[in-house]
């Protein structure tokens, strides 16, 4: 039997006017600066500091492929099938327990599973932004949570960062345009490497207690510290600040982990911490968004928690980062000019750079992509985008050659700029 192709007609059928189709929400939607540059920093001989991302030859693969092989032959049914929206029971209780310390109690009703840290905060956006809501954001922070809480169609209200993190003086004017949330990025800041000191963490969390105002604490990097002592999660200080020792029943905090930067970004495994009832909002909102997180990455995650394989892990990637770091201040001191200053971060994945105004990140980067360099320019993390005398530098992905090599590249780069005044 023939099959005779449908009738065509003579009038071709008009294209489809999709950007007219696009709702509001997708209007707000941004592209990041990173994700356009890390398509550059994927061109064969380029020294890329753009992207956040860990060492390639640092992952564990072997460990990876012996879990992926223990979880499939003991839990092969519950890593493969469909999943509860909360998360595995039992990671959930770990993580409970790893975030219960100096008294502070958190338990697995106060743990949230998310798909990444990212999409932690989608979600907190979707049961807390209305249209039009202020978010009160460090200035500069993580692009990724403007993008996300851009598409909420939220307004940004910003304070500035330095040395000891948010200016946490300049926060209560703020409040009193009654932002509905505060993120903060307390250890380790994105791009800024800054840490909010213990002093500025108690009065943060008693500024947003006494005028009602969440806390977003968003720890991605928290456990990659490389010198100096551990501070509390604001979580915790939250917690003791109450005296109550249970800021997840009544605490004004919501924590966000992930061990994206500890064991993989592709695992897609990351948590939120919170009061319970946040917790089954949150749950509600995520079932719609993807029913749940894999439960194959989950089950890799348990295996490397229960083994205690993760924190051996981990103690080597901070031997490994903090060589890197240090191999990028040392090429930063020899071949930056002098005019040209940075911060050293204690942990993190980040070193910021302050260049000399008039000075423009965006105009060196052209120079520095001709010469096979990219880093990201400081302007894109600010929602005012102010900032474009500042960049950020990633020391975690480069090799400490390739480091030396690169920062020896953007040297000459930024001296011939600095003596042209450009
Ligand atoms: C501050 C911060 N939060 C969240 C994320 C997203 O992490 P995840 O891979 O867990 O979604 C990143 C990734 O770079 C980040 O820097």
């Amino acid at each position: 039997m023939t099959v005779q192709p449908p009738a065509t007609g003579d009038v071709a059928l008009p294209p489809v006017p999709w950007p007219r189709l696009f709702a509001e929400r997708a209007r707000s939607m941004r592209g990041s600066p990173i994700r356009e540059l890390q398509e550059i920093s994927l061109k064969p001989g380029i020294i890329s500091f753009a992207g956040g991302m860990p060492a390639d030859e640092l992952f564990p693969i072997d460990e990876f492929c012996n879990a992926c092989e223990r979880v499939l032959r003991t839990h092969g049914s519950r890593a493969l099938q469909y999943a509860t929206t909360d998360g595995i029971p039992a990671l959930r209780e770990i993580i409970a327990h790893r975030a219960s310390q100096n008294g502070l109690h958190v338990g697995a009703q106060n743990v949230l599973v998310t798909t990444g840290a990212q999409q932690a905060l989608d979600l907190i956006g979707r049961i807390l932004i209305d249209p039009g809501d202020k978010i009160l954001v460090e200035r500069p922070t993580y692009i990724g949570a403007l993008q996300s809480w851009s598409t909420h169609q939220a307004r940004f209200l910003s304070v500035g960062v330095d040395d000891e993190g948010l200016v946490v003086d300049d926060v209560e004017a703020m409040l009193r345009a009654r932002p509905k949330f505060i993120y903060s990025i307390a250890t380790f800041q994105n791009p800024t490497g800054a840490v909010l000191s213990i002093e500025r963490r108690r009065a943060l969390v008693r500024l947003a207690a006494r005028h009602s105002v969440p806390i977003v604490e968003d720890d991605a990097y928290g456990q990659l510290r490389y010198s100096g002592q551990n501070v509390a999660p604001l979580l915790a200080v939250d917690a003791e600040e109450r005296d109550t020792g249970n800021a997840t029943s009544l605490g004004n905090v919501l924590y966000l982990g992930s061990f994206s930067k500890t064991l993989s970004p592709g695992l897609r495994v990351g948590w939120v911490i919170g009061p319970a009832d946040v917790i089954t909002q949150l749950n509600r909102a995520k079932q719609t968004a993807d029913l749940h997180t894999s439960p194959l990455a989950q089950s890799i995650a348990l295996d490397f928690l229960q083994s205690g394989f993760l924190d051996r892990h981990v103690e080597r990637l901070r031997l490994a980062y903090a060589e890197r770091r240090d191999a990028m201040l040392e090429a930063m001191s020899v071949s930056f000019p002098t005019t040209v200053t940075w911060r050293a971060p204690a942990g993190g994945f980040f070193v910021w750079v302050t260049l000399p105004e008039p000075l423009d990140a965006a105009t060196v980067l052209i120079g520095a992509i001709a010469r096979n360099v990219a880093f990201v320019p400081g302007a894109a993390f600010s929602p005012d985008r102010s900032g474009s005398n500042t960049l950020r530098l990633n020391f975690t992905h480069p090799s400490p050659e390739l480091i030396r090599e690169g920062i020896a590249r953007l040297g000459p780069i930024l001296a011939r700029l600095v003596d042209r005044g450009a």
